[in-house]
């Protein structure tokens, strides 16, 4: 079961995180901890104070990852020490410890890779976790299957009794919504991209084949785990009715929480503290 507790409380965080976004929070308690997620679509850093409250969010437009490997390191690094630098301007702190996050699914040397694009901008102490416990770590399910959809990629974790049991990932992300609403309605990526953020009530219809390919994946990955509620992360189900789409195909609780996308780079960044 869901404690409606943590559920309130993790809507908070992602609150918070919203409010901080390129405007540093006022007051913090003790050290800061930062967190960079290396995304399909965008490059992330996260700052949460010792009690994970969020500090500062910020992101670039850098597609990093293709196919769970880093594919434009240059642009990877060059987004990584932006974003630093911006970070450490703001709240007027140096780092040189932080966190980032590998898909599920790839090898250790592609992992690695991810701590290369950290350490070559300029940060010296790096800290490596899976995309989908990272999500975890802002969400704290004991026991349910936690979902990171991004721009390319559902990864899929289950958890039980606060450990993680199974992890998998999968083609299929935000990326995939675009090229079927751009293909159906004849318009270009970018064009699908906005109407799909601004609009998507509009064309759940033409979306739902693009939603229940992600519902597929998560069903696949999470075979044995029926009876625990799903909870998605990620940015590429943050559409009015996505969750309704991926209950319905599931048959089985589906949770999803407000600014999804920053969940995973909070959990990256509490993963440094
Ligand atoms: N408000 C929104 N409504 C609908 N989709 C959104 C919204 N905001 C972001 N997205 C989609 O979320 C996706 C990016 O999500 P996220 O930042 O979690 O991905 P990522 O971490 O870059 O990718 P990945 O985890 O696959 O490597 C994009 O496809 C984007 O279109
Ligand atoms: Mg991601």
């Amino acid at each position: 079961m869901t404690d409606p507790q943590i559920n309130r409380s993790v809507e908070q965080r992602l609150e918070t995180a919203f409010a901080v976004y390129r405007t540093p929070a006022e007051h913090w308690t003790g050290p800061l901890s930062v967190g960079i997620d290396l995304g399909t679509s965008t490059c992330a850093i996260a700052v949460v104070d010792a009690q994970g409250v969020p500090v500062w969010m910020d992101s670039r437009g850098t597609a990093a990852i293709r196919d769970g490997v880093v594919f434009d390191y240059w642009g990877a690094r060059d987004a990584t020490a932006s974003l630093k630098e911006d970070a450490e301007a703001a709240l007027g702190v140096a780092f040189t410890r932080a966190a980032t996050a590998f898909p599920p699914g790839v090898d250790e040397s592609d992992s690695r890779a991810c701590g290369f694009v950290l350490e070559s901008a300029g940060f010296d102490d790096i800290l490596l976790l899976d995309e989908v416990s990272a999500a975890n770590l802002t969400l704290g399910i004991d026991n349910g299957v936690v979902v990171d959809v991004g721009g390319g990629s559902t990864g899929v974790g289950v958890f039980r009794d606060g450990r993680l049991v199974a992890l998998d990932d999968r083609p299929g992300g935000g990326h995939h919504l675009d090229l079927i609403l751009a293909g159906s309605l004849g318009i270009p990526l970018e064009q699908a991209e906005l109407l799909k953020r601004t609009h998507a009530d509009d064309y759940l219809g033409i979306l739902r084949p693009g939603l229940e390919r992600v519902a597929e994946s998560i069903r696949a990955l999470s075979l044995g785990a029926e009876k625990l509620d799903v909870h998605l992360a990620g940015g590429a189900l943050m559409i009015d009715g996505a969750d309704r789409v991926i209950a319905a195909y599931l048959g089985r609780p589906v949770r999803s929480y407000p600014h999804a996308l920053y969940i995973t780079p909070l959990g990256i960044a509490r993963h440094a503290s």
